[in-house]
């Protein structure tokens, strides 16, 4: 479980998450929507321990997550796909695989290649060459290399063609339902992810003004009053 117990956090002094509090069981999915500026970034980062003005307590499974300590905690089974294409351009596709894998690195580039074909027809070529949204595949697939217990992501499917919004998103049901993977998914694609979210949380302002059911949250008809 990931557990957010009364956070606040921040930049030089100002606060951006405002005593927020939320638990993500294992194997759940989540959806974190808000408007820009609203923190959910803030929100991801602090649960990878990425961000270090942090008061009140972030845990997973039980133990603090430390912040600062971004690869120990990954180590621990947080895997974050950060908001952008962020892949190492001038290497190869399967070499932007391989350096993110902690363990058996050879073995799992070929699981990574059967979720995502496109990744092993273009696996010889730079990644800074890759379409955006071949590049957002190839960070996804960078994630899943360090074999994450609970995955987070921050707005996969920006820049991608509505087509290739449904393959990482279904996807991502895949991962969730095979692995048994935990998956938290920042989005502006709302109808996309509440596809494959089944609870969502809507934040305004740094602190979260709705925790429920995705179907729920369909059924609002003030949801738009919050963007
Ligand atoms: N590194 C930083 N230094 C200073 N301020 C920051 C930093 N990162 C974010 N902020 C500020 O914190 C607030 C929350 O930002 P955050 O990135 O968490 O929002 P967001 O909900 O992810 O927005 P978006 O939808 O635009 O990605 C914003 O006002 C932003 O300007
Ligand atoms: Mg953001």
């Amino acid at each position: 479980m990931l557990s957010f117990n009364n956070v606040s956090a921040g930049y030089g002094g100002v606060p951006v998450v405002k005593d927020i509090a939320f638990e993500v069981a294992d194997g759940e999915t989540l959806a974190i929507f808000g408007h820009n500026g609203a923190g959910k970034t803030t929100v991801m980062r602090c649960a990878v321990g990425d961000v270090t003005e942090v008061t009140g307590a972030v845990s997973y499974r039980g133990e603090a997550v430390i912040p600062g300590a971004v690869f120990r905690n990954v180590r621990r089974g947080i895997g974050f796909v950060p908001q952008g294409h962020n892949v190492f351009r001038e290497l190869s596709v399967r070499r932007n695989l391989t350096i993110s894998g902690l363990n058996h690195p050879d073995a799992k580039v070929d699981d990574i290649y059967r979720l995502f074909p496109i990744l092993r027809e273009r696996g010889g070529q730079l990644a800074g060459s890759l379409s955006g949204g071949q590049q957002q595949i190839l960070a996804l697939g960078m994630a899943l290399m360090t074999q994450p217990s609970i995955l987070l992501l921050d707005e996969p499917s920006t820049g991608l063609a509505p087509i290739i919004v449904r393959d990482v998103m279904s996807s991502l049901t895949k991962i969730n339902r095979e692995t048994g993977t935990t998956v938290v998914i920042v989005e502006q694609n709302i109808p996309a992810t509440l596809k494959v979210a089944s609870r969502a949380l809507v934040m305004k302002a740094g602190r979260v003004v709705f925790d429920g059911p995705s179907r729920e949250l369909e059924r609002k008809e003030d949801l738009w009053a919050w963007f």
